[in-house]
């Protein structure tokens, strides 16, 4: 998979992006965002590991932000199961060094588009911490609609935190009823 953005690129993970990964993933102000599943210290390691199970993974749901060729962060979404199949949960991730120039928001935009395209969504959704005012923001400006405040709902680094639950809807397609005018041009 390949998605090439203005900024970046979201793609499939190779094998040699274990290094530029794990050096921009081990940074505790990532850590502190994500859930305790992403290690801290993040060490080759992990990278390598994560990428294996990303590039096993079907159908795949994992990918690299890349910039210059080098990964620089991570994508990916968890399809839900039963009745819940028309959902999925995203979670996304920056290296420090690239925040602030709208990637994640251009990211965010083209997962969510190719999440809802490739499994028939009618629902992606996010649970920010609710101290992460840039990840909320990120949301908003990607369509995501806030739902709710899930109180005391985590526990992230020994601190009882809010969920802030964000939602991207894919509206109902318009219902031709038998009363509705014939579009013009048209003889029936
Ligand atoms: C959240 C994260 C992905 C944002 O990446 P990014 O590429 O910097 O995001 P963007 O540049 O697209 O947008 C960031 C927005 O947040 C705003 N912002 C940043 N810090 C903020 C703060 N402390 N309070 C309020 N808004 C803030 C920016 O001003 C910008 O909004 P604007 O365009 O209206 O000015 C990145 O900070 C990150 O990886 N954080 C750690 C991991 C994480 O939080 N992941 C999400 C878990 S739900």
């Amino acid at each position: 998979m390949q998605l090439t953005l203005q900024s970046c690129e979201v793609r499939s993970y190779r094998t040699a992006d274990a290094e530029s990964l794990a050096r921009h993933a081990n940074n505790r102000k990532i850590w502190l965002n994500l859930r305790d599943a992403f290690p801290h210290p993040y060490k080759s390691k992990d990278a390598r590991e994560f990428i294996r199970s990303a590039r096993h993974r079907t159908p795949e749901t994992t990918f690299a932000i890349a910039v210059g060729g080098e990964a620089v962060g991570s994508v990916g979404f968890v399809l839900r199961h039963d009745v819940e199949r028309v959902s999925a949960e995203i979670g996304y991730w920056l290296a420090e060094s690239f925040w602030g120039r709208g990637i994640a928001t251009e990211v965010l935009i083209a997962a969510t588009d190719y999440a809802i395209a490739t499994h028939t969504l009618t629902r992606v959704y996010a649970l920010p911490f609710a101290w992460n005012a840039a990840s909320c923001r990120v949301l908003e400006k990607a369509g995501y609609v806030l739902e709710g405040q899930l109180r005391r709902s985590a526990i992230k680094n020994g601190v009882i935190t809010d969920q802030m639950q964000y939602a991207f809807i894919v509206p109902e397609p318009p219902s031709l009823s038998v009363d509705d005018p014939l579009p013009p041009g048209n003889p029936g």
